[in-house]
Formats: C-alpha cells, sequence, structure tokens
C-alpha cells in the first residue's frame, strides 16, 4: 500500500492542468470526501500498528501534495487570466461604441452650410457679445430709431454700449470692415433676445447670415440665388418675395417658399395657405456698404437672414422649441445625419 501512496504522490506532483474544470476534478479525486486521501485515511486503523506512523505520514503528505498542487495550478490560471484582461482576448468581437447623434440645429446649420459653399459662399463668424456699432448703428439702426424696437436687447447693465447680439447681421458689418469685394459669406450663430420664453419663443436662438457684395449686383441674382437654395434644402423651387422692410436693406422683403397642400402637415405649417415664410433679404442699403468702407457706386449687394431653430422645426415637425435646449437624450437621439 504504501508503494501505491508513493506512485500516487507522485502523479500528483506531476499533474498539470488547463482549465479550472480539470484542476477541479484532480481537487475532487485527491481531496473530495470521497476522495483518495481519505480513503487511505480511514484506512490506518487497520494498518499493524509499528506501521501507523510511516504510513499516516505518507497518507498526510499525499494530502499536502494535491493541496499544494491545487492551489499552485489556480494561481497559475488565474495570473493568466488578469494577462489576457490587461490585452484583451484580440479574437473577440469588438465592442459596439454607442455613437451620438448631431443636435438638429447643427443637422440644419450643417445643411445650409453646404448648400452655400457649393455656390462659393465662405462661412464667418463673429462674437455673440457685441457693441451697439456692429450690431444696430451700422446697420443703418442709429440710436433712437424706432426699427430697434424690433429687436428687445439685451444690454450690460454698466455699458450701454455693449449687448448681446440680436442678429447675425451684425457679422455682415465685420466682414464687409474686414474683406474687400467681391464678398460672398455665410455667417451661421446663435442670437439673443429680450423675449418671454415659451413653445414658439426663446430669449436665444440661431440664425444664418447672408452676404453677397460685387459689381452689378442685382435683385435677380438674390431671387436666383434663394431659389436655388430653396431647391436643395426643401426640394420646392417655387418662392416668392414680398416687400418689407429692414433698416440694412433696401428694397427689402421677406421670402416665402410654396409648400403645398398636400398633407395635413402641410395645411398646419403653411396656415392653410401653401405658403412658408422662411427668411428675410434685401439689397444692402447703401449706407451700410460706406459704413463699412465699401463704395457703393462701385459695389451693390444683397442679404438674407433665416432662423435655424425655425427650419429644424419644420423639418421635423418640433412642435416646442424649449425642447431644443433642453439637452435631453431621448429627444436628441432621434436626429442622425450624414453632416
Ligand atoms: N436681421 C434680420 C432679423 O434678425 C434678418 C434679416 C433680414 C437679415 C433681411 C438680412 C436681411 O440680412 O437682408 O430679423
Amino acid at each position: 500500500m504504501i508503494d501505491k501512496l508513493k506512485e500516487l504522490i507522485a502523479e500528483a506532483e506531476a499533474f498539470s492542468a488547463q482549465s479550472k474544470d480539470e484542476i477541479e476534478a484532480f481537487r475532487i479525486k485527491y481531496l473530495g470526501s470521497k476522495g483518495l486521501t481519505r480513503k487511505y485515511f480511514s484506512e490506518i486503523s487497520k494498518i499493524a500498528a509499528e506501521n501507523r506512523k510511516e504510513f499516516g505520514q505518507i497518507v498526510n503528505k499525499l494530502k499536502v501534495t494535491a493541496e499544494d498542487k491545487v492551489n499552485s495550478l489556480k494561481e497559475a490560471i488565474e495570473s493568466q487570466e488578469e494577462d489576457k484582461g490587461i490585452y484583451g482576448d484580440l479574437s473577440r468581437p469588438g465592442e459596439p461604441i454607442a455613437l451620438g447623434a448631431r443636435h438638429p440645429i447643427s443637422i440644419v446649420k450643417n445643411q445650409i452650410i453646404d448648400i452655400f459653399s457649393r455656390i462659393g459662399f465662405n462661412v464667418s463668424e463673429g462674437p455673440e457679445i457685441e457693441d451697439d456699432w456692429h450690431n444696430f448703428t451700422a446697420l443703418n439702426l442709429p440710436e433712437y430709431h424706432p426699427a430697434r424696437d424690433m429687436q428687445d436687447t439685451f444690454f450690460i447693465q454698466t455699458d450701454p454700449d455693449i449687448l448681446l447680439r440680436t442678429h447675425t447681421s451684425s457679422v455682415q458689418v465685420r466682414y464687409m470692415e474686414n474683406n474687400k469685394p467681391p464678398i460672398r459669406t455665410i455667417s451661421p450663430g446663435r442670437v439673443y433676445r429680450n423675449e418671454a420664453i415659451s413653445a414658439r419663443s426663446h430669449c436665444f436662438f440661431h440664425q444664418v447670415e447672408g452676404l453677397y457684395i460685387d459689381k452689378d449686383v442685382s435683385f435677380a441674382d438674390l431671387k436666383q440665388t434663394l431659389q436655388y437654395f430653396t431647391t436643395e434644402m426643401f426640394g420646392k423651387s417655387k418662392i416668392r418675395l414680398r416687400p418689407s422692410y429692414f433698416p440694412f436693406t433696401e428694397p427689402s422683403a421677406e421670402v416665402d417658399v410654396y409648400w403645398g397642400l398636400e398633407t395635413e402637415t402641410d395645411y398646419k405649417i403653411t396656415k392653410g395657405t401653401g405658403w412658408l415664410e422662411i427668411m428675410g433679404c434685401g439689397m444692402v442699403d447703401p449706407n451700410v456698404l460706406e459704413n463699412c468702407g465699401i463704395d457703393s457706386k462701385e459695389y451693390s449687394g444683397f442679404a438674407f437672414g433665416m432662423g435655424i431653430d425655425r427650419i429644424a422645426m419644420l423639418l421635423n415637425q418640433i412642435s416646442d422649441i424649449r425642447l431644443l435646449s433642453e439637452n435631453d437624450v431621448r429627444f436628441l437621439e432621434q436626429f442622425k445625419s450624414v453632416l
């Protein structure tokens, strides 16, 4: 029996395993409640008294050897797993990355930029905290001009010359001051007005301003450019220009696009007329050109301005402007775009 035990000890010492299952099988075989160690311990009483001590020691050695083996194999396998943790299992399929969605305002803004860049317009930007000159005075809106009432303004209390811009038209002033014609630029950005917040209006929103200055620019160029835009943006080429008033353009017009009356939504958003107002525009007033250092006898130009939020709401049938700035992920996740 002693020989058999020595054999078992040698076997246990030589044992190796690749998996936790194999180690567990080994443990059960040697150390389990019906395992070899138990079995030999229970034989001790049958051994002749003079051999009992030696026998006991050998059975004990078997037990210790098996225990050491189980522990060292477990450790080895666990450290292998840790190594894997550092590098990952390189053959494992990649984990899906949750992609965010672009904001509906960014989507519309990028579409507008894309459409105008195809006909040579660049993108320009200006500060949101403006001075009176760039937001009003240079645009033919001197102090006390009644048209200033059209745009409720946030002024910085300590300095009435500093305000939050009420429109992106301020950027056309800056652009003309710093660039010589020919000019073709669009200026997207955030604007602010002191208005009560409701489903339809907010104290901040977004606009895109367009400006084209060159020799012999006519109203026909303006109309053609806008028609190109509505066709590309909405797939609608029928537009009309209604006479309007803006201090910085003369003549001025409001642009309506013919949306149609095919669906119930068409009825709703056009109030049953089929026409939808989308922007203001006009020929840049010669005074504005002169204010910005451009010779109005040599150059003429047109300008237009539109609200991005309004267009994003129209295209996505968003009924409350506040949703656009609440950053609710459930709302934002609905918008996906390549632009
Ligand atoms: N700045 C005007 C507004 O905020 C929009 C606008 C109208 C811009 C006509 C223009 C323009 O450049 O020609 O209501």
